[in-house]
């Protein structure tokens, strides 16, 4: 993502070697606060992880220990094999007896609406849902289930009842197009569907139906929509049920079975290299073990905080940081459906001060889009009541950084920056706000239990601030256990550049204090506005169209949204028929339908040929250049066609 006056002020914040202690009142009040004990604990954790893990494990309910921590068949981790659990009773049973009248989830609208759902009652609308799962489809362990639904309380209703029942979810973000929907659907074989009529944002209502609908028609294995209609007009079709009568009647009391550790609690579609994402796969207990220990000592989560994440459960970060790790804490969470800046900018704060939110953690590209907003929003409001900050998804760049500390946090709220991935299933490097000195731009150093490295093309130890590939050294228990159907991309993609180590795409550097700071992907993922994609997908959906002859897709920075899409396209029209202006607005409606709207490119360049190499591989560095409006570097004289990239002015 870093530009080159962003890498140039990082630069010059590791020369000014600014740096952040926590602050005083923070430290007397964290759970983990001394930074002598804790480094102790974080040094052992590194000569044993497994022996970390597994005190992390005891915190959790099994209602058979395992009689293994781990078992290592490199690639393929299981851990604490042997033991059993129920994920839904970590997060919800277990806290009844204390916590039954607490508040799970404060749920807000765009439109300012508000319901609550304490434990209890999560509890029991979780029971009653997966009694009819079970009574009225039929549905068992080992089924999947996919849910295509907005930010609403149902949405993580069915994920718990999936969980409660042995069946493994698939989310699908509700902005992917029926087509994404369709082949996630089909590549897990899901059975059932759950989805809303409709979403709100902006104002809109989002017609979801219809691409669930699409989406369905072509996926022989689903038995059953379950439809939760927000909009009372909306009408059910055939293999439709209508969600509220299909609870309706059912028990609020489930006597949960419980589940081996190693059991898929659910698939996650994410971008990869190839032009198909790939279904990551999570386990119920190294996952859970993974998510309630790094929410609770990263976010130093108490009885009394209002936490809030604002990433969708579409993605990992709201599986594991608005569900699944906050459930299992116990904690209280505020959860938004609407935009951050609608209707008007400073909303964000204003549902801060509204719940008294103690922590937020959101994403650098909404921490720059409120920056570029103006100070004024957020100074309209009061934010007293934070105590602490984080970021994810992206590198954060420190000119943002100083801006959330200071006007944001007011220079008392620590701020998080944890780095992970779809993949690690919980957060692998991050500051402990009680104890870590921060440094603006860097996600700090690895949580314990995780041997973090930096490499080169040999898989050499990089020396501290020498560039190179981020590795993971042992494997840990939220770790994803394969990509679904295809055990041999999981080898090739994460097992494979260097032996015996997890690699995980992005390049790096580590400084001489042993500070993690994470470049960005090294391979065709993009990150746009946080959001993974891959290039190849892109590039299928473009020359899936028929106009299109060839097309090469790829990142540019960009201030606000980290990376822009660019793409190259050769068209099939000779030149005097080619109106390049509706060809463009064309082809973005393409992607747009064949992907989701999160893949429209924000640039598309026609050529009349793409530049390649003798062997035939396009030249993507030669293109990066070009796309960032820089002076094509490097050789060049292994181009096929070096008369250079001809562009198609209009
Ligand atoms: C990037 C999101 C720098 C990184 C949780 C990674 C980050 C990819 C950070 C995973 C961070 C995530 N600093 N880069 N704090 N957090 N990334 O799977 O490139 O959607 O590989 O998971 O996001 O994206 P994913």
């Amino acid at each position: 993502m870093e530009s080159k006056t962003n890498s140039g002020s990082i630069e010059t914040v590791i020369k000014e070697s600014r740096s952040f202690k926590p602050s005083t009142t923070f430290i007397a009040q964290a759970h983990i606060n001394d930074p002598a004990h804790y480094e102790r604990l974080w040094q052992a954790s590194q000569e044993n992880p497994e022996n970390f893990w597994e005190q992390q494990a005891l915190s959790l309910d099994w209602t058979e220990k395992w009689k293994r921590v781990h078992e290592w068949n490199e690639p393929f981790s299981k851990w604490f094999t042997g033991g059993k659990l129920n994920v839904s009773v970590n997060c919800l049973d277990r806290h009844l007896s204390r916590h039954g009248n607490k508040k799970a989830f404060i749920w807000e609208g765009e439109d300012g609406t508000v319901t609550t759902l304490t434990y209890r009652e999560l509890h029991q609308k979780v029971c009653q849902l997966a009694n009819a799962l079970e009574k009225k489809l039929g549905l068992k362990a080992g089924d999947t289930a996919s849910i295509y639904m907005p930010l609403i309380p149902e949405a993580i209703i069915a994920m718990l009842a999936c969980a409660r029942i042995g069946v493994a979810h698939s989310i699908v973000f509700a902005g992917f197009s029926s087509n994404s929907l369709r082949d996630r659907i089909l590549d897990a074989e899901c059975k059932v569907v759950f989805a809303a009529d409709v979403g709100y944002r902006r104002g809109q209502a989002l017609d979801l139906k219809k691409t669930v609908r699409e989406a369905v028609q072509e996926c022989p294995t689903v038995k059953a929509t379950l439809l939760l209609r927000r909009d009372k007009q909306t009408a059910l079709v055939s293999q439709e049920l209508d969600w509220n009568a299909f609870i309706e009647g059912q028990s609020s009391i489930h006597v949960p079975q419980s589940f081996d550790s190693e059991q898929p609690l659910f698939f996650l579609y994410t971008s990869g290299t190839t032009g198909k994402p790939k279904g990551i796969v999570h386990s119920s207990g190294g996952y859970l073990t993974g998510v309630t220990t790094t929410a609770k000592w990263i976010f130093d989560l108490k009885d009394s905080d209002i936490y809030w994440c604002t990433a969708d459960i579409g993605w990992i970060t709201g599986h594991s940081y608005v569900v699944y790790g906050l459930l299992a804490n116990a904690a209280t969470s505020v959860i938004y459906e609407g935009a951050p800046m609608h209707p008007h900018p400073g909303r964000i704060w204003e549902i801060i001060d509204k719940h008294k939110v103690t922590i937020l953690y959101t994403a650098p590209t909404a921490i720059r889009s409120f920056m570029r907003s103006g100070d004024e929003h957020p100074k309209r409001f009061q934010l007293d009541s934070l105590r602490l900050l984080g970021s994810v998804g992206e590198p954060i760049n420190p000119e943002a950084w100083m801006w959330y500390f200071e006007l944001i946090g007011k220079k008392k709220c620590p701020i998080v920056d944890t780095w992970w991935q779809t993949e690690t299933g919980s957060i692998l490097i991050s500051p402990i706000p009680g104890v870590t000195t921060l440094k603006p731009g860097s996600a700090t150093r690895p949580f314990p239990g995780i041997i973090v490295d930096v490499v080169n093309d040999e898989g050499h130890s990089c020396k501290p601030n020498e560039g190179g590939y981020l590795v993971i050294k042992n494997p840990w228990p939220s770790m994803l256990r394969t990509i679904h159907k295809d055990p041999e991309r999981f080898k090739e993609q994460y097992w494979s550049k260097f032996k015996g180590v997890y690699f995980t795409g992005d390049g790096a550097h580590k400084d001489e204090q042993g500070y993690f700071w994470i470049k960005g992907r090294v391979d065709d993922v993009i990150n746009v506005s946080g959001h993974r994609l891959g290039t190849m997908e892109i590039e299928s959906a473009l020359v899936s169209h028929p106009r299109v002859a060839e097309a090469a897709v790829v990142g540019r920075p960009d201030e606000l949204k980290g990376q822009g899409i660019v793409a190259f396209v050769t068209p099939r029209d000779s030149r005097e028929k080619l109106d390049i202006h509706s060809l463009s607005r064309e082809l973005k409606a393409h992607v747009v339908n064949e992907i989701g709207a999160l893949a429209r490119p924000d640039e598309i360049k026609f050529t009349k040929t793409l530049p390649k190499t003798r062997s035939g591989k396009i030249m993507r560095r030669l293109l990066k250049d070009l796309a960032a409006g820089k002076q094509v570097s490097g050789d060049t004289t292994t181009l096929e066609n070096p008369g250079l990239v001809e562009l198609i002015e209009s």
